[in-house]
Formats: structure tokens, sequence, C-alpha cells
């Protein structure tokens, strides 16, 4: 079964979880895209944050009111991609480069769901692992962390610098606190299992819905 139906079936079974009323985080990437069609299609009354141009554009252009994150203190629930899902619900985000924005609304939001095709289901967190850095003093930055390649795309719309830790992620906790104390570290990519409330897979064109490995 292709990814993009597993990607389409995890992210209708997320739609079904929006409520009237509702304060809806939307993220970013190719999974979300089949995410958006399937909110628009419920036309329910709600209001949105998109963690991108990119989502913010396709969002209003289903129809969805998008506001800006600027003036929203918490949401009910967000629903975003990931590029690695380990058994116990650690994950790596970033892929696209939007792992900043992503980790300040799925932290705001009262539930985060994560929404993608089998193929993310890692057994263990491994690098790249994509870093947001500060550009002031980025050669210091890029010293201190040692192990780091710079990723060839545009600055965030935050004006952050996108690159990639390629060091050893065997302890992502450990490895996250670390990335966290590095002067100039705007954010990382590892979103710890306490932030996720569910995980939605598509298998062929069901879904499953995982519980964590403790
Ligand atoms: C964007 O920066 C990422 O965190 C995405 O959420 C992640 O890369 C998943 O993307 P896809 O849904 O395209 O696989």
């Amino acid at each position: 079964m292709s990814q993009d139906t597993e990607k389409k079936a995890a992210a209708e079974a997320a739609a079904l979880l929006i409520e009237d009323g509702m304060i809806v985080g939307l993220g970013t990437g190719s999974t979300v895209a089949f995410l958006l069609p399937a909110i628009a299609k419920r036309k329910l009354d709600i209001r949105c944050v998109a963690t991108s141009a990119a989502t913010e554009e396709a969002a209003r252009a289903l129809g969805l009111a998008v506001e800006s994150a600027d003036e929203v203190d918490r949401l009910d629930l967000a629903i975003d991609g990931a590029d690695q899902i380990a058994p116990d619900h650690w994950l790596v985000k970033g892929g696209g480069a939007a792992q900043t924005r992503e980790k300040i609304i799925a932290a705001a939001a009262d539930r985060f769901v994560v929404i993608a095709d089998s193929s993310k289901l890692v057994a263990e967190i491994a690098t790249p692992i994509p870093l947001e850095l500060l550009p002031f003093g980025l050669a210091a930055t890029l010293k201190r962390i040692g192990h780091v390649t710079l990723r060839d795309v545009p600055r965030s719309p935050d004006g952050g610098v996108i690159a990639d830790y390629t060091g050893s992620a065997a302890d992502p906790e450990r490895l996250a606190v670390w990335l966290s104390s590095v002067p100039g570290v705007v954010e990382h990519g590892i979103f710890p299992a306490s932030m996720v409330h569910e995980v939605i897979i598509g298998r062929g064109k069901t879904v499953e819905r995982l519980t964590r490995a403790l």
C-alpha cells in the first residue's frame, strides 16, 4: 500500500477528533496536506493556527479560518506529522524545517496528535536531528555542537538557520537536554513522549492507534 494512502487514512482519522468550537493547530508536511481537506470537508466552526506559511495558505484556500499564532495562548488540539516515531513515542520532527513553530504549537495544545504512514515507525531514534540556529554567532554555535551540517534551504520564517545534528542519538532524552542548553540553538527536532497524546498510523487503508511502550 502506498505511503500516501496511509498518510490519508491517518489524516482522515485525526480530522474526526475535531469538534465545533475548537482551536486547532495545523502542522506542516505531506501528511498534513491530507489533513486539511479532511478538516475542511467537515464544515466545522473552528479556529486554526498554522505552523508554516505553506499550511496557512493551503488551509485558507480550503476555507479554514486561520489566525495568527501571536494572539493564541492555548489550543484544544494540534495535529502534525513526524519523521521518526519511536516505540516510547519520542519523536523526531523538522524534516520540513518547521520544528520550532511545530513544537511551540504542540506544547500549547491540550492534546497533540501525531499522524504518519507506517514507514515513520522506528526501533530507535537516529540522527540527523533537525536544528534551528540563531544566525548571530553561528560559527561558534556550530563549533560547540561539533557534529552538525548546515542544510541548503532558506532560513526559517523567523530568521533561523536550518541545520542537522549528525552525532550520536543513542540517548535522545540526554541529547534533547544538551541541545537545548547550547547557546544559539533556537530549537531542535526531538519531541518528548510527554508532549504526545496520541499516535495514529496509517496501515494500508486503515489506521492503528498506538499506545506507548513504557
Ligand atoms: C516539518 O518540519 C516536519 O516536522 C514534518 O511534520 C515532518 O517532517 C513530517 O512530514 P511529512 O508528513 O511530509 O512526512
